[in-house]
């Protein structure tokens, strides 16, 4: 689909289909000037006068020339959630019904109903379709946003419609990642991924992978992948900015391409959605080929871990201990809990380099959907700073994440007996252990986690998802990479 930002007005557009969204309540500048495609429908400025606005509500008005009106309501207030949501409601009404071109008025030109505009758009004609022999999925060519607001820049109103569109186009590229079944995306090509990216966008590109992991002394890394048929891997990416004049930031993702949870055999029903477990990887590689486009100030270095956590002879075992990057040793206990591993490898890496922070993103354990539900990530740190920053950043992008503590009191939980940590404690606050053992091996001062085991995959369709992949944190971290 593409999107652009339009000077023409209402009343001269050559889509046949046009969304003002409402504001209960609001301004709507750009519902009253709408009013001018009426002359000829008395009925649709009565229906228009009537019209509250109430959030999911949409009013389907007939205009001049065999044009159609759709006004979504909004509600009082919107935030952006709503904003999106109502956009995608009207725009899957629009492709539904064949309409190829949709233009959206807006009272003034901002980011965030730009953004809100193109995003739920966007992701909400995303179908996952690949695989599908026959497959008749809504779709528009293109949408256009203008705005009735007098004497609107040209200039901003199309920098705005192109950063909104590489943004939401991130999101859908991850969604694409985590959707890919693992006999697809596995080990190899997610390497081959990073390459393509890192010759796409100018990345700085290394891979380590195989005997060479053990090696250099990612013992955890090696264990976790062992039991596959395809070695596991640790892929570094780095962004330079034209201009640097931001901070050296390190993004880490878990990259299991399939969990299988190893000797400690998951259930086939725990099993069944596993290929989502390199949701944290496809966020961060999702971002790393957003960055250039959207002309981010920062370095950015993305270290992603990649393995299969299989069955195998070689397969890592309960009692085995191993040694990692850091030089702590650990002691299995659950293969399943193979997250950690991985991403205690990295950390330790990425806490060797000059970096200002370091963050990390994985669907790391099941016990963080018991605390908050499916819907919601984790945040953990101990950086109250970069906290609340990071809570900014989500709240401006709409996605919902909620603190937990890094509790001392749990810290019994991974203490060694035979090493110095073991793996996992009991379930009762499965993932704070986790996420204390992870603090084992960075800079906690510098660090925050986030677990997205629930979020990364939507159980049911809804109008911006369909049911899969959501690419969950990607804009997020878009956002915060805009802040200073
Ligand atoms: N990949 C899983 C976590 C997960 C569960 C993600 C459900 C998405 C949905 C992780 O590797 C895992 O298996 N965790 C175990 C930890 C346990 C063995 C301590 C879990 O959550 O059961
Ligand atoms: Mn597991
Ligand atoms: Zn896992």
């Amino acid at each position: 689909m593409k999107r652009s930002y339009t000077k023409e007005n209402c009343q001269s557009c050559s889509s046949r289909l046009i969304i003002v969204p409402f504001i209960m309540e609001g301004k709507n500048a750009a519902a009253r000037e709408i009013q001018r495609c009426f002359s000829n429908h008395p009925g649709s400025i009565q229906q228009l006068q009537n019209f509250e606005g109430r959030f999911k509500d949409i009013l389907n008005l007939e205009a001049d020339g065999g044009k159609t009106v759709l006004i979504p309501g909004l509600g009082k207030s919107p935030d952006v959630r709503k904003w999106r949501e109502a956009i995608a409601k009207s725009i899957t009404l629009a492709a539904n019904r064949k309409f190829s071109s949709v233009n959206i008025y807006l009272d003034d030109l901002n980011e965030r109903s730009v953004s809100a505009c193109v995003e739920g758009a966007t992701l909400g004609l995303y179908r996952f379709n690949r695989y599908k022999s026959k497959s008749n999925t809504p779709s528009l060519a293109q949408l256009k946003i203008g705005t009735v607001q007098q004497n609107a820049s040209n200039a901003l109103g199309s920098k705005l419609v192109k950063a909104a569109s590489a943004e939401a186009d991130a999101v859908n590229f991850c969604r694409d990642l985590v959707n890919e079944p693992a006999n697809q995306l596995g080990v190899t090509e997610m390497i081959e991924l990073a390459r393509d990216l890192s010759k796409q966008h100018q990345l700085r590109c290394k891979v380590t992978s195989g005997q060479m992991l053990s090696k250099k002394g990612f013992g955890l890394i090696h264990a976790v992948g062992k039991g596959a048929a395809v070695p596991p891997a640790l892929v570094e990416l780095t962004y330079t900015p034209e201009k640097m004049s931001g901070k050296k930031i390190a993004l880490v993702g878990k990259g299991v391409v399939f969990d299988a949870g190893g000797l400690c055999l998951k259930p086939a029903a725990s099993m069944i959605n596993m290929k989502t477990d390199m949701a944290g990887a496809a966020v961060v590689l999702s971002i790393m080929g957003a960055l250039r486009t959207l002309n981010c100030e920062h370095e950015v270095t993305a270290y992603v871990p990649l393995a299969e956590n299989a069955i195998g002879k070689d397969a890592m075992r309960p009692g085995d201990v191993y040694k990692s990057y850091l030089g702590k040793t650990v002691e299995i206990v659950n293969t399943d809990a193979e997250g950690r591993l991985l991403l205690a490898d990295a950390l330790a890496l990425a806490q060797t380099r000059d970096h200002d922070e370091i963050i990390d993103f994985a669907t790391l354990t099941g016990a963080c959907s018991v605390a908050l539900g499916k819907k919601r990530g984790a945040v953990f740190s101990d950086n109250q700073k970069m906290l609340s920053r990071w809570l900014d950043a989500a709240q401006k992008a709409g996605e919902l994440v909620w603190p937990l503590p890094l509790a001392s009191e749990l810290e019994n939980e991974i203490k060694g007996e035979v090493a110095d940590l073991k793996n996992c404690g009991d379930r009762f606050g499965g993932t704070i252990s986790a996420a204390l053992f992870l603090k084992q091996f960075t800079d906690a001062s510098k660090w925050v986690h986030f677990d997205i085991a629930g979020p990364a995959r939507n159980a049911a369709a809804s109008v911006l998802c369909p049911k899969g992949g959501t690419g969950f944190m990607v804009l997020t971290i878009l956002r915060y990479l805009q802040s200073k």
